[in-house]
């Protein structure tokens, strides 16, 4: 027979994103609607081996709805990666009785989580949180709507700088191993050319593209690269390198860097975060263990954890044909 559970642990870990508070709040305020106890976890896996938990309620987590990074901190945890440290962290479950974990991260944070449910048999569900989208099982990870538009943002603002100056810029975007946020904001600001992790455009495809924005009487031009891209040259180099074969550029470089990764979250991400919040307390108290929660075709979805860790997250090529058409 199923045990009862009746307190959840929540956590934050790997890079924060804007919306993770939103949806500590959501789980916290979801036990406290089903009458089971919360417990916050400080610093990610760190803070489970170290004990450092909270007791939250429904006040606990007032006014961060609105709030970027996470309140509960986050970590990146060497120690945990070890079987003497997940015992630690077990022991110290078991002395809060702390029947369940709701983890909030990307997909390393996943594998921790399924690591140690595997080992200690803790029923556990996560909710993706990174401003990458890189997570196999939903459409859209927390923080990522919001992401987008801090760099369209910013992009519109070089672009005021770019064209009064007849600038060619190159602006570095966050995606280390993945190309949604360069692609999706590149073609939301309007770029000449997206570089990502998934394709080798080339680089004669990049100085065949500037020369024919020349040609067709474009006076500045914007692309966007994502710092995993592919052609293997960092920003810096792509600039040397067009303005070794393209004089005629006056050419700039911006890395956005970790303003992308903070401020305030969208709309969206505060309604998603709430609505997954929902979903993981929902699918622990029915007894499910071992998914992540995420939104697929707009409904909210459980995916095997297994598969949201391993699933491939493909940029859609479409993507690549409109941002060729859009910039002709
Ligand atoms: O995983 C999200 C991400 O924003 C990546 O795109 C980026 O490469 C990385 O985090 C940077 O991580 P850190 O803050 O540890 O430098």
């Amino acid at each position: 027979m199923l045990e009862k559970i009746k307190k959840i642990a929540v956590l934050t870990s790997g890079g924060d994103s804007p919306g993770m508070n939103a949806a500590i709040r959501s789980v916290v305020r979801t036990c406290a609607y089903h009458g089971v106890d919360c417990i916050g976890i400080y610093r990610g896996y760190q803070g489970m081996i170290e004990g450092d938990f909270k007791l939250m309620g429904p006040r606990s987590v007032k006014d961060i709805v609105n709030k970027g990074g996470t309140i509960l901190k986050s970590a990146r945890s060497k120690e945990f990666m070890t079987k003497e440290g997940r015992q630690k962290a077990y022991t110290n479950f078991k002395k809060a009785d702390i029947d369940a974990l709701i983890v909030i991260g990307g997909d390393g944070s996943f594998t921790g989580a399924q690591v140690f449910n595997k080992e200690f048999n803790v029923p556990i569900i996560g909710i993706p949180g990174t401003i990458d989208n890189d997570i196999y099982g939903t459409s859209h990870t927390l923080g990522y709507d919001t992401a987008l538009n801090t760099v369209v943002e910013v992009i519109d603002k070089i672009r005021d700088t770019a064209s009064s100056h007849n600038r060619l810029f190159f602006v570095e975007v966050m995606g280390r191993d993945a190309g949604h946020i360069a692609l999706n904001a590149g073609i939301g600001a309007g770029a000449e050319e997206i570089l990502i992790p998934e394709e080798n455009l080339g680089l004669d495809r990049l100085l065949d593209s500037l020369k024919r924005s020349k040609l067709s009487g474009k006076s500045s031009s914007i692309v966007v690269v994502a710092e995993g891209d592919k052609t293997g040259k960092n920003v810096f180099e792509l600039k040397d390198y067009v303005e070794q074969n393209m004089p005629e550029y006056d050419v700039r470089v911006s890395v956005l860097g970790h303003m992308q990764r903070g401020g305030s979250p969208s709309c969206f991400d505060r309604v998603l975060a709430s609505r997954l919040g929902v979903k993981a307390v929902e699918s622990l108290l029915e007894g499910k263990t071992n998914y992540m929660v995420g939104l697929l075709n707009d409904k909210v979805t459980l995916t095997p954890i297994d598969q949201a860790i391993k699933g491939s997250t493909e940029v859609d090529r479409e993507l690549l044909k409109v941002s060729d058409i859009m910039s002709i």
